[in-house]
Formats: C-alpha cells, sequence, structure tokens
C-alpha cells in the first residue's frame, strides 16, 4: 500500500546496476584469475546467474554484502551442470548466458520462473544457430537446451530489435567462435559488454550502433566498481518531481548515456534535474543527481528517446499521469515483452486510478490529471509495482493498493526501507 507522502527529502543511494552486475559475474567467471566485484547488485535476478555460474563450477566468495570475489576458471574451464540452470525473473541472465553456453563442450538447460518463461527467446537463439550452436526451445520459449560440442563460427548479425541482450549473447558466444563476430543494432543499445571485455583485456572494435570481435584470445581477471543503477534511481527521479517541497540527493549514478533517456525525457517535461559531481569510475560516468519538485507538462515522446530508456517507461507512465496535459509515446513495442505487457500493465493500473489512457500497439497516449485511489495489479512485474507506488505518493483518498508485487527485490532490494527513509508511506501487506 502506497499512501500519499513526501515531502521527499535527504541523500540516498540506490542499489547497483543490474545490468553491469550480471556480465561482471560472467565475464569474471570466464578470466583467468579472481575479480573482486564491488557495488554488486543484491537482487534476485543477479543472484540467479551467480548461482547459476557456481553451479557450473565457479567459486563466487561474498566477503561483504554487495561484494563478490569470482575465482574465473578461465574460458575453457566451465563443469557441466547435473541439473538445470535456473535463471529466476531475469531475461539478462538467460539471454546472456544461452550465448556463453552455446559454445561449451556440455550440454545445459536454462529455465525461469512464470514471467521469464513467457518471454520471447528466439531473438537470441535464432543467431546463435546460426553461428552454429544447437538449442532446442518450446516454440521460441524456454526452457532452452542447449545442446555442447558445437563449433562455432563468427557471423555478421543485423539485428532486427534494438538488444543489447541479443547483441551480447553474441558477443558472449563469438568469444568461443572461429573468426569475426559482428552485430549491427538498428539504434545502438547499452555497450556495457563491450567496454567489459575490453576492461578485460578481450580484443574488441565497437561504436554506437556496431561492435565486432574475434574467438581465441585471453580474458584477465580485473575488478569491477558497479555504479548505482539508473533505473532503480528513476523512480526516485519522477517521485520528488511530482510532490511539492521535495529535494533529494541521489548519490553515485551510474549516467551511461544508453541509459539515460528518461533524464532528458523529464527535463523535457519540464523537471528540476541537476547533474552533479560528475566523476569516471571503473570506465563508466557517474554522477550524483539532485532532483526538486517542479510541475510537469505533457510532451510528445521524441521516439530516438525510446531505446535509451527502455526500462523506465513505467516511471514515466507515471510522471505523464501526473503532469499537466497530454503525452504521446511511440516506437515503444518492446514494452510488450518485458516483465510483463508494460504498456497494457501501466495502462489498466492507471485506468483504475481514474487516468485516462489510450493504448496503441507501440505506445500510449496519456492524460494528465489528478491520481484516485485504488487497488493495481503489479503483475509480478518490479518495476511496475515500484512505479505505483511512486504513484501512491500524490494519489488522492486511501492511496494506492499494489497486487503482486513480490519480484520487487529481483532489482531493487530494500526498495519500501529507503523510499521510506526519504518521505515514502509505504506499507507491507
Ligand atoms: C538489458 C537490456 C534491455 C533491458 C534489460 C537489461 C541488458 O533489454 O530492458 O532490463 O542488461 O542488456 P533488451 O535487450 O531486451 O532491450
Amino acid at each position: 500500500m502506497s499512501r500519499r507522502g513526501g515531502p521527499l527529502r535527504g541523500a540516498i543511494t540506490v542499489p547497483g546496476d543490474k545490468s553491469i552486475s550480471h556480465r561482471a559475474l560472467m565475464l569474471a567467471a570466464l578470466a583467468e584469475g579472481t575479480s573482486r566485484i564491488s557495488g554488486f547488485l543484491e537482487g534476485e535476478d543477479t543472484r540467479a546467474t551467480a548461482a547459476v555460474l557456481a553451479q557450473l563450477g565457479v567459486i563466487i566468495e561474498t566477503p561483504a554484502p554487495g561484494e563478490r570475489c569470482v575465482h574465473g576458471v578461465g574460458l575453457h574451464g566451465l563443469r557441466g551442470p547435473s541439473r538445470p540452470l535456473d535463471c529466476g525473473n531475469a531475461g539478462t541472465g538467460m539471454r546472456l548466458l544461452a550465448g556463453l553456453l552455446a559454445g561449451q563442450a556440455f550440454d545445459a538447460t536454462l529455465v525461469g520462473d512464470e514471467s521469464l518463461s513467457r518471454r520471447p527467446m528466439r531473438r537470441v537463439t535464432e543467431p546463435l544457430v546460426w553461428m552454429g550452436a544447437r538449442i532446442d526451445t518450446s516454440e521460441g520459449l524456454p526452457p532452452l537446451l542447449i545442446r555442447g560440442g558445437r563449433r562455432l563460427r563468427g557471423i555478421r548479425y543485423e539485428s532486427p530489435v534494438a538488444s543489447a541482450q541479443v547483441k551480447s549473447a553474441l558477443l558472449l558466444a563469438g568469444l568461443y567462435a572461429e573468426g569475426e563476430t559482428e552485430i549491427l543494432e538498428p539504434h545502438p543499445t547499452r555497450d556495457y559488454t563491450e567496454r567489459m571485455l575490453s576492461a578485460f583485456g578481450w580484443p574488441i572494435r565497437f561504436g554506437p550502433g556496431q561492435a565486432s570481435l574475434t574467438g581465441g584470445h585471453v580474458l584477465q581477471a580485473t575488478d569491477v566498481q558497479v555504479p548505482a543503477d539508473f533505473s532503480s534511481a528513476a523512480f526516485f527521479l519522477v517521485a520528488a518531481s511530482l510532490v511539492p517541497g521535495s529535494e533529494l540527493r541521489l548519490r553515485g549514478v551510474g549516467l551511461n548515456p544508453r541509459r539515460t533517456g528518461l533524464l532528458l525525457a523529464l527535463k523535457l517535461m519540464g523537471a528540476d534535474i541537476e547533474v552533479l559531481d560528475e566523476r569516471s569510475s571503473g570506465g563508466e560516468t557517474v554522477a550524483d543527481l539532485c532532483v526538486r519538485h517542479a510541475p510537469l507538462h505533457g510532451i510528445e515522446l521524441p521516439p530516438a528517446l525510446v531505446p535509451d530508456m527502455i526500462d523506465e517507461f513505467p516511471a514515466l507512465f507515471i510522471a505523464a499521469a501526473a503532469a499537466q496535459g497530454t503525452t504521446v509515446i511511440r516506437g515503444a513495442a518492446e514494452l510488450r515483452v518485458k516483465e510483463s505487457d508494460r504498456i497494457a500493465s501501466m495502462a489498466a493500473g492507471l485506468r483504475g486510478l481514474g487516468v485516462q489512457v489510450a493504448e496503441t500497439p507501440d505506445g500510449a497516449v496519456i492524460t494528465g490529471g489528478p491520481l484516485g485511489a485504488g487497488t493495481v495489479q503489479g503483475h509480478g512485474d518490479h518495476r511496475v509495482a515500484m512505479s505505483f507506488a511512486v504513484a501512491g505518493l500524490v494519489a488522492t483518498g486511501s492511496g494506492v493498493h499494489i497486487e503482486d508485487c513480490r519480484n520487487v527485490g529481483t532489482s531493487f532490494p530494500g526498495f519500501m526501507e529507503l523510499a521510506n527513509g526519504c518521505g515514502f508511506a509505504l506499507a507491507g501487506a
């Protein structure tokens, strides 16, 4: 239950970046030597990836919360698992691991929870099969049975979807392939895999929308500092913008330009967000974000921003619902295949709070106005649930009751405590 609260004040640090935490574990596992990861996201998704790697014979120590010490086994040192590998709710985990496992000597099966079992996998399995992998799916859905002992060869792949997961899966398979693996994207996506491969000493060429590498090199252990996750900061950027009197500082947030579309979108809507103390940490730009309340107005979201804020639409829907005027979202059909169909989940929830929302196949038209009280479904989708927690802060009456919000811990363990500590009024069931 989320009730009217605030103002939001103080300085907080949101947990570590999910995308970087997954990748750091995987590359450290395949490296020669021991890598230390700090700022690691203690979420269910990333812990599932750690558990999968442990099943593959990698020793991963936890010296302290948010720290991992990964004893790399080298590119060919993984051991065949005796049971299916459970990726939980994590699309990133499953898709990247599919690439990593395609080049191994052993068979492995990747399984996931109910939501992950409904998510499309052909986008990775098809190009992997073109590289020589053999992967059985049930009609393109998990589980994925990945056969070992295949000889992979590099391909030039023009991806029809702007997806960092697809790109990363192919790059990881490319480590094991003969010749060059090259991926071209319709729009540039987050380049963490590329940057991290380079940090682990693997030669790679990459630029916006393009990456290529050849097989046959070695990954050298290195330490990884994970910045705070912009996608987790996003809920607070919207919340503090909406609640009068708010002034909140978010510390050490990763500002990779392929992630910060929401910052630009909120600024177009009139938000007051200052980027302070910009610095470089572990090859990524990080900064503190200071957000103050400001009245927001509706916008036509520039479609070019969509890939750079693909995880932030649930939060944007709330900003749009509480803004003055109409917000038009287009070109975001990918939202329909996330942890839930996020266009449908957000539209239905907002309508239940009295907001006018028209769904389109690739977006929505949201007419801002007062948010009422009501019960909404979280659809087991962490970001949908957290977005409606933000809605509750400004909703009238008895607040917003959120059902099916158990998955918040996949990306944001401790959300409720951190949020209540700076002015939210959240209570458990
Ligand atoms: C991610 C890529 C994005 C994003 C997901 C994390 C990644 O997915 O939505 O939360 O870490 O590579 P797509 O590649 O499917 O767009």
